[in-house]
Formats: C-alpha cells, sequence, structure tokens
C-alpha cells in the first residue's frame, strides 16, 4: 500500500476478497505498518473504539464500511444493520461524522426497493463516502492554501511556520487531511513551508501519526511537547495555527482534540490567526452552543497513566504513574467561535459564525 501521495488511502476493501475491508491498525504507528482486516461489523465497532481508526472523517467512512460488512453476513440483511447501526452511534461520541455517515447508510435501507440487495447499496455508498472525502479535503486544501499564500509573500518568501495539533492529516480522513491539506497543497506550490507538530498527550498522535505523515510526504516539521506552543508564539515562531474538529456547531464552536482550546488562547493572546479545517460533513447543523450541547468522550485513565512507544528495539507499553494515582481523561475540548479565525471548509474560508457558514452551506438555512 502507498504510504503517501496521490494513491494513499485509509480504508479500502481487499481487493480479491470482497467480504473483506482493510484499515491501518493506526495504534501501532510509527513503529509498524500493519494492515488489519474486518470480517464483521462487530470487527468495525472494535476498529473504531478502540482507535485503530480514528480522526472524525475516516470514523465516518468506518462506520459505513461496517453497515455493508453487516448487510453481507446478516441473515436478515436490514434488520443486522439497523442492529449495528445502533452499537455503532454510540461507539466514538463527539466525532459528527459517525453520525453522519450511519444516517446516510440508513437512509438507504429505508428507501430500498423490495427485493434489492442491501450489501450492495452500501458498498457501493461507502465508496462513494470514501471518494467524497477525498474531493472534499482537496477542496479544503485548496482555499486553505491561499492563507499560506498570502503569509508567504508577506514574509518575501521566508519560511511559513505552521502550528498542528493531534493529527488532522490524511491518517484521519481516506486521504489529504483536513489540517494538512492546506500544507501539502503548499509544499506542491514550491511555498517554504514547516509545521510545528504537537505531541498531543494522551494518546500522542502528533508525534505518532501527524510527525510519520508529514515525513511520508517529505515535509519539513519539528515536533514539540504540548506545552511549547505558547512559548513559540510569544517568540514569533508561528504564523499560522490550523487544527481540524470532530465537530462544529452551526454557529462556529469547534470540538476537537483536547487542548486545542489552550492553542486558541495562546494564539488570540499572541495575534496569530487560528483557523480550522474541516469538511461540512463535520458540521453539526442541529447545534448552537459547544460547550453545552457537544457530548465530551470520556476515555480509559491508562491512556494517560501509560505511554505506548518502542524499547530495545521491541513496541512497549510504560506506566508512567503510581499504580492508584487518580486519573481523568477527557478527550476533547470546545473552542469558542470568537477564538477561531476563521473555519476552512471544501466551498471556502467561512467567519466562525452562523451567518458565515450560511453563507458558504445556504441550503442548511431552514432547520
Ligand atoms: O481522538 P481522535 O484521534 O479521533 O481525535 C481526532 C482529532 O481530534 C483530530 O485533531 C482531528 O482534528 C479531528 S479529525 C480531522
Amino acid at each position: 500500500m502507498q504510504r503517501s501521495g496521490e494513491d494513499f488511502r485509509t480504508i479500502w476493501l481487499k481487493p480479491d476478497d470482497r467480504s473483506v475491508v482493510q484499515i491501518i491498525d493506526q495504534r501501532l504507528l510509527p513503529h509498524e505498518y500493519r494492515v488489519h482486516d474486518l470480517r464483521s461489523w462487530q470487527d468495525g465497532l472494535v476498529a473504531i473504539a478502540d482507535m485503530y481508526v480514528r480522526g472524525a472523517p475516516l470514523i465516518g467512512a468506518t462506520a459505513a464500511w461496517s453497515l455493508y460488512l453487516a448487510a453481507l453476513h446478516g441473515a436478515d440483511p436490514a434488520s443486522t444493520v439497523r442492529e449495528a447501526a445502533a452499537a455503532l452511534l454510540k461507539s466514538r461520541p463527539t466525532a459528527v461524522n459517525l453520525r453522519w455517515a450511519i444516517e446516510r447508510t440508513l437512509a438507504l435501507v429505508d428507501q430500498a426497493a423490495p427485493g434489492a440487495v442491501l450489501a450492495d447499496i452500501i458498498r457501493a455508498d461507502a465508496e462513494a463516502i470514501c471518494d467524497e472525502d477525498i474531493e472534499i479535503s482537496r477542496g479544503i486544501g485548496m482555499h486553505g492554501v491561499a492563507l499560506l499564500e498570502a503569509i508567504s509573500r508577506q514574509k518575501a518568501g521566508a519560511t511559513v511556520n505552521v502550528l498542528t495539533h493531534c493529527n488532522a492529516g490524511s491518517l484521519a480522513t481516506i486521504n489529504w487531511g483536513t489540517a494538512t491539506a492546506p500544507i501539502y497543497f503548499a509544499m506542491q506550490r514550491g511555498i517554504d513551508v514547516h509545521v510545528w507538530v504537537d505531541e498531543t498527550r494522551p494518546r500522542n498522535q502528533g508525534s505518532q501519526l501527524t510527525a510519520w505523515e508529514l515525513a511520508a510526504n517529505k515535509v519539513p516539521h519539528t515536533l514539540i511537547v504540548d506545552n511549547a506552543g505558547g512559548h513559540l508564539m510569544q517568540h514569533g515562531e508561528v504564523d499560522i495555527v490550523i487544527t481540524g474538529t470532530d465537530r462544529t456547531t452551526r454557529c462556529g464552536d469547534v470540538a476537537n482534540k483536547i487542548g486545542t482550546y489552550l492553542k486558541a488562547l495562546a494564539a488570540h493572546d499572541n495575534g496569530i490567526p487560528f483557523y480550522v479545517a474541516l469538511p461540512s460533513t463535520t458540521i453539526d447543523w442541529d447545534s448552537r452552543d459547544g460547550l453545552m450541547e457537544i457530548p465530551i468522550e470520556q476515555r480509559d485513565p491508562t491512556e494517560v497513566s501509560d505511554i505506548y512507544g518502542i524499547c530495545n528495539g521491541e513496541p512497549a507499553r510504560v506506566r508512567t504513574t503510581s499504580a492508584n494515582t487518580p486519573i481523568s481523561n477527557f478527550a476533547f475540548d470546545v473552542t469558542p467561535a470568537r477564538l477561531v479565525t476563521g473555519l476552512i471548509t471544501e466551498r471556502g474560508v467561512a467567519e466562525a459564525s452562523e451567518v458565515g457558514l450560511l453563507d458558504l452551506f445556504p441550503e442548511k438555512r431552514q432547520r
């Protein structure tokens, strides 16, 4: 499989066996690149809940492919798909693409003609979700690269320093990523760009995933601890912050990996633009107030107490705390719209507000 570039994909149907969906087991990166088989919808559920796959768009796509497996193997395909949908919906509460993909698939089940082969219908749509996601990321890249070009011009071609948090890259989507798409486009256009990569505790999606894929795509980057961003901003080392999001309200409040809010505060204090890149599939048009309405996932305390890495050449997990230290593990936080300079979508860059989003997505006005 491709590990970078135009043909890279994070989920696909096994070429010689259409009863198997394949993913990259992202828990093992960057130390091991292992392809993992999903043979049942329950395998898909585990892959989402245990974060073999993660990132809002890829979570949605994996749910769609899991529903294909449910239809393929269920004695009564429609009821198996509904059973699987109910379980999948609970697997990751914050990323709204999960709900979006499941509702899209269930609508197809409801509309299917008597006698239609549900598995064929759902497979075609899962493929369409993936193809559309790639085009959406391309759109985000095209609109976002203009921001980097403008900074590059202001700096007379000197390096444009981007800070990003977590992994909103190819690995979080099907390809190109959300926050990374403008960066990959900038590279293609010859803009001198460098990325500060937040480590992103507790699961280290920055150090383990973003750094891996930036290296695979030959993007200059430097890993920093999560607490370094404010210092770098104070010293003029950050020109722009671009993050992704797992759910954005119709008023522009942004839920993203824990720690994003602190980056937005530091950017605001230092007059640095803070942009969020997102596909429209991540907008929750039914919610307005992110702090009140977005469910924040709490995950296993061992993600905080333990660190995964390589020790003497072997994969190892190390506990860093004493055994009975009380731990809380909130996976996401909400950045209020007032701290967001703009939302980079596939249709353009919107002001982080209901008016701004509805200008780009007028079909959502009537809700
Ligand atoms: O817990 P994860 O790894 O699924 O969280 C993903 C993120 O928060 C990413 O930062 C990303 O911006 C959202 S998906 C493009």
